[in-house]
């Protein structure tokens, strides 16, 4: 069928919108008709050129949210008319970290969608004759794509598309860092480096688990407001002095549990320094710049801080991204705020300046504007 959809012909050139090729999804493959898409800072990122492992031509886009169109023989956990949101994150259910409670790295199709292949190492998007790879496994720049079955979770229908793919990457990374990764408890206090969408869902994961004080840490005072939107108790505008004031405010000791969600080393240092000593866990969930490293005092984790990584917030795609969704539509999770802008598949590119000039949180492309 032909579709349109927003190609990555040369790293560092606006996105072309134009008109390609998708093939029949095959075995255990979905064909999704997209509704919304978020547009990401993983996106602009491979669009830049600065993502080494990147590739071109691909169609962008991982944060998609529609519905099922057609299934592949032997798909059986989806169905035509089913909502899905897209996994980058996928999970088989059947590998051995699948199996395993403890984390959410599935290991089924890694090294194909790495490549920008699906799991049977070839492509269903072209041009001509000519291959256009798979971005992330999603490529939901479009208004249809065709992934992996285990790569969506089927949602509850009831969640408007414009909100539910938010889901698809940081909103769900943020409250799972605070849920899953750091299972934050009930009284605790938190402090959360970033208020983006990744440290925003952070505030809002914190403030699910019952902790009772919520520092934000942000640049921006107009974020910092989103934060108190979300739950945040305290806010404090960032820089040097951010670690030493978060120790002012904790009688000296620091926070049970802090967050790190700007992607900045230096941030994570600052993220460390301000969990408590004894039992503070610092989890980091922003992507650092390629070679960038942490720098920790050792003498930091001998008096008992730790420190944990978190990919999609250890969320395990199929299963909670649903559960997610449910949580949102019961009120427990204020998703409007994060809905910056809403944009065609045209505007696509004013999308990536939208965010480069940090307006909004989330800008979302309605495939049917
Ligand atoms: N772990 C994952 O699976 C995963 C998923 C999505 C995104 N991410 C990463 O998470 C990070 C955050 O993503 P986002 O979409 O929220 O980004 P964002 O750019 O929207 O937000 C980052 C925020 O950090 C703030 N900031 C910058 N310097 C600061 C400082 N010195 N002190 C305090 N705040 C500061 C900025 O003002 C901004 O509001 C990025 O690195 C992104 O790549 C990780
Ligand atoms: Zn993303
Ligand atoms: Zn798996």
């Amino acid at each position: 069928m032909r579709i349109r959809a927003a190609v990555l012909e040369e790293f560092g050139q606006p996105l072309s919108v134009q008109e390609v090729e998708l093939a029949e999804p095959q075995a255990g493959e979905v064909l999704v008709r997209l509704v919304a898409c978020g547009v990401c800072h993983t996106d602009l990122y491979t669009a830049s050129g600065a993502d080494p492992s990147g590739y071109a031509p691909t169609v962008l886009g991982h944060e998609g949210a529609g519905v099922v169109e057609k299934v592949g023989e032997g798909v059986t956990s989806v169905a035509p008319g089913d909502h899905v949101v897209t996994l980058f994150s996928p999970q088989c259910r059947e590998c051995v970290h699948c199996v395993d409670p403890r984390t959410n790295l599935c290991l089924a199709i890694r090294e194909e969608q790495n490549e920008g292949y699906l799991p049977d190492g070839t492509a269903r998007l072209s041009r001509g004759g000519e291959e256009i790879r798979h971005f992330m496994g999603c490529s939901t720049f479009a208004e249809c794509t065709v992934m992996p079955e285990i790569a969506l979770a089927k949602v509850n229908p009831e969640a408007p598309f414009e909100h539910a793919c938010l889901f698809a990457c940081g909103l769900s990374t943020g409250l799972g860092a605070a849920i899953n990764t750091a299972k934050v408890e009930p009284g605790a206090t938190c402090v959360v480096f970033g208020a983006g969408m990744v440290g925003l869902g952070a505030v809002a994961g914190c403030r699910l688990q019952g902790a009772e004080r919520i520092v934000c840490v942000d640049l921006s005072a107009e974020r910092l407001e989103l934060a108190r939107g979300q739950g945040a108790t305290d806010l404090l505008e960032g820089g040097p002095d951010a670690v030493e004031q978060i120790l002012e405010m904790t009688d000296g000791f620091g926070a049970d549990y802090t967050f790190e969600a700007t992607g900045n080393v230096a941030v994570m240092r600052q993220a460390v320094e301000a969990a408590r000593m004894a039992w503070g866990l610092c989890t980091v969930a922003g992507v650092a710049g390629r070679g960038e490293t942490l720098d920790i005092v050792p003498r930091l984790l001998i008096t008992g801080r730790r420190v944990a990584g978190s990919s999609f917030g250890g969320v395990k795609g199929r299963d909670q991204v649903p559960q997610l969704v449910d949580r949102y539509l019961a009120g427990e999770i204020d998703v409007e705020p994060f809905l910056s802008h809403r944009i065609s598949l045209d505007e696509v590119n004013r999308g990536f300046e939208l965010m480069e000039a940090q307006d909004g949180i989330r800008s979302v492309i309605e495939l049917d504007r």
